[in-house]
């Protein structure tokens, strides 16, 4: 089973997946944990090109092409072979990232995004999570943790507001993969909602 977790930037992915493999594990599952961008050496080294640095280094195009690079590298060397052994996989972000971040607020690049995924990945996961939350809450927190990786954060409230209504827009589409969780609540409830989801759909 490959699962996704998405949302917009401090939405709390990284906690909830993190607490998502470890409910698992628990249940005797065995998990391999990963991110994007990275998840892979060669794919973390292109990470540190996209997250750091100014907002404007990189077109929106160019930053599909080297995202979309990033994810062929975490495919192949993390996320199939994880897979073929038997494994779940649950990673933070996926290309619905891509078709949100890149897709959908910065002029209309979703021809683009989609027809590169096909060639390049053509993989979707069986299960994605999208956390839905506030962007004024969630990006008081993105901030906050100042990691040096808030190139994304930095393109401010409006474009993080863009972003939840897309990743909104791709649970509306793709209804049988997507689950939307409400992400407004403490982290302990929303653990549960998705815990609920996830293994109602390994069942
Ligand atoms: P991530 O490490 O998930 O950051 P955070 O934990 O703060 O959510 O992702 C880094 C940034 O990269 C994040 O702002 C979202 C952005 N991103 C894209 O723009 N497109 C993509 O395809 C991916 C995977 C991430």
């Amino acid at each position: 089973m490959f699962i996704s977790l998405e949302g917009i930037d401090g939405s709390g992915k990284s906690t909830q997946a993190r607490v998502l493999a470890d409910a698992l594990r628990g249940e005797g599952r065995d998990v391999v944990l990963t991110r994007e961008p990275g998840g892979a050496p060669g794919a973390e080294e292109i990470r540190k090109l996209l997250v750091e640095g100014a907002t404007d280094r990189w077109s929106a195009e160019t930053e599909i092409l080297l995202f979309t690079a990033a994810r062929r590298d975490h495919l192949e060397r993390t996320i199939r072979p994880a897979i073929d052994a038997g494994k779940i996989v649950i990673t933070d972000r996926f290309a619905d990232s891509t078709r949100v971040y890149q897709g959908a607020t910065r002029g209309d690049l979703r021809a683009l995004v989609d027809g590169i995924h096909d060639l390049a990945i053509g993989v979707e996961p069986d299960l994605t999570l999208i956390l839905d939350m506030d962007p004024e809450i969630a990006l008081s927190r993105g901030l906050a943790r100042d990691s040096g990786e808030d190139r994304f954060e930095e393109f401010g409230l409006g474009f993080q507001r863009a972003l939840r209504e897309g990743f909104q827009g791709l649970a509306r589409r793709h209804p049988a993969r997507c689950r939307l969780i409400n992400a407004n609540d403490n982290p302990e409830v929303v653990a549960n909602r998705i815990l609920t989801a996830t293994l109602a759909a390994l069942r």
